[in-house]
């Protein structure tokens, strides 16, 4: 259903809150099958930090994706929202003890590994539990990707992973643990990326790093894992809705060489529910200013962080009226100057009490949201609830 439909149900419903499209989900989750399924060995493990909303989540375990965890909290949420633990993958660069228990505890499928001093913590609390656990080990790419400073990852210069030039050695002190087990290798170059060449030098880095293991002699790489990263259209959700999958599986079919029997794992986050969320708010006043007009709305930065912190920038549409167009800068309430969803942004001429939707937030919107000014957390409705 399209958002200007939605309009007279949502004018019940108190604003700011974001609203989630679970029909645009269930088409967006069989674009991705109808495409994985072509390949036997493919599997998704949904990103969890993109949206953690607890229906978004149990539709998405429901069309029978796993999920990509970073922290303790995400992997209880999933749990607690069907997902089986051993579909459950672990990263971050910062596992505490306490998460590592929990994950080791609920008997996840693998932990992905992204330095020596994490694998000897794992292995000693694996020992302690009488437990073996899975390890994959991040490993750094250096492959470029193109996309905004603050959400490349891939980089020597970046925190992330091992360095490519330690992988033998990291899988070589994996192998002499009793208690891990090495089980494959994982890679993540950054995310809202649209140039598919980014993801071919990435399979053409991993061909070259599986040559090297081969030559090594070592054969036990049961899983690669290519991370997540696909972007989405921010410029128009309408025309857009459902991300290019083709494009990005068939990019990974077509230059990836996997070993017999290797199965290849994915991360999407943004590309899965990114167009399905919207932030609805409400005009509270139009501001003439001397130089410019601002529409001031009642949600800020605190809903959707996304154009404070990086720049980026999400279509707003008013939902109230259309005619009689307009520039605006279209601002929240917060105490900040970075509070501002859009600079000279075209909308029709806009009144206080007009519903405006600030779309493509379904992804990194609410998960980020804060609670700065003693702000209340957004509330979030699909189209079922409302
Ligand atoms: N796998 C790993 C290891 C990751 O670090 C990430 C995202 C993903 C998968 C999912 O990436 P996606 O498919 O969503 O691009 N808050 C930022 C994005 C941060 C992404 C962090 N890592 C934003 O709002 O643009």
């Amino acid at each position: 259903m399209d958002i200007q439909s939605m309009k007279e149900r949502f004018e019940k419903l108190k604003t700011p809150f974001y609203y989630y499209d679970t029909d645009l989900l269930a088409e967006t989750l069989s674009a991705i099958k109808s495409e994985t399924d072509k390949h036997e060995g493919w599997q998704l493990h949904y990103a969890v930090k993109a949206c953690a909303n607890p229906k978004v989540l149990r539709q998405i375990q429901q069309a029978g994706f796993g999920a990509d965890c970073v922290s303790g909290g995400e992997i209880r949420t999933c749990i607690e929202n069907g997902f089986p633990a051993d579909e459950i993958v672990f990263a971050g660069v910062g596992k505490a003890d306490w998460e590592i228990e929990l994950a080791l505890e609920a008997g996840i499928q693998y932990f992905n590994v992204e330095s020596i001093p994490e694998l000897e913590v794992i292995a000693e609390i694996a020992t302690r539990k009488n437990k073996t656990a899975n390890v994959s080990f991040r490993i750094n790419p250096d492959v470029e990707a193109h996309t905004h400073a603050h959400i490349t990852t891939g980089l020597a210069e970046n925190k992330f992973g091992i360095a490519k030039e330690d992988m033998l050695h990291v899988i070589r002190v994996a192998q002499s643990l009793p208690s891990v087990r090495f089980v494959g290798l994982h890679f993540h170059i950054g995310s809202q990326i649209l140039q598919m060449d980014d993801f071919e030098a990435l399979c053409y880095r991993i061909n070259d790093l599986q040559d090297e293991l081969e030559a090594a002699g070592i054969t036990e790489v049961h899983n690669i894992n290519v991370g997540g990263g696909l972007g989405i259209d921010y410029k128009h959700p309408n025309e857009n809705p459902i991300p290019d999958f083709k494009s990005y599986f068939e990019t990974y079919a077509k230059c990836l060489k996997l070993r017999p029997g290797q199965r290849l794992h994915f991360e999407l986050g943004r590309a899965v529910v990114g167009q399905c969320g919207s932030l609805i708010t409400r005009c509270l006043y139009v501001k003439q200013a001397q130089t410019k007009q601002f529409v001031i709305v009642d949600a800020g930065m605190t809903e959707l962080m996304r154009p404070a912190l990086y720049g980026a920038r999400h279509y707003i549409e008013n939902l109230s009226c259309s005619s009689g167009q307009q520039t605006y800068d279209v601002v929240g309430p917060v105490c900040e100057s970075s509070d501002v969803f859009a600079k000279d942004c075209p909308l029709p001429e806009t009144k206080r009490g007009d519903l405006l939707a600030i779309r493509s937030g379904g992804a990194y919107g609410e998960t980020m949201a804060s609670q700065y000014n003693c702000r209340e957390l957004p509330k979030a409705f699909t189209t079922e609830d409302i």
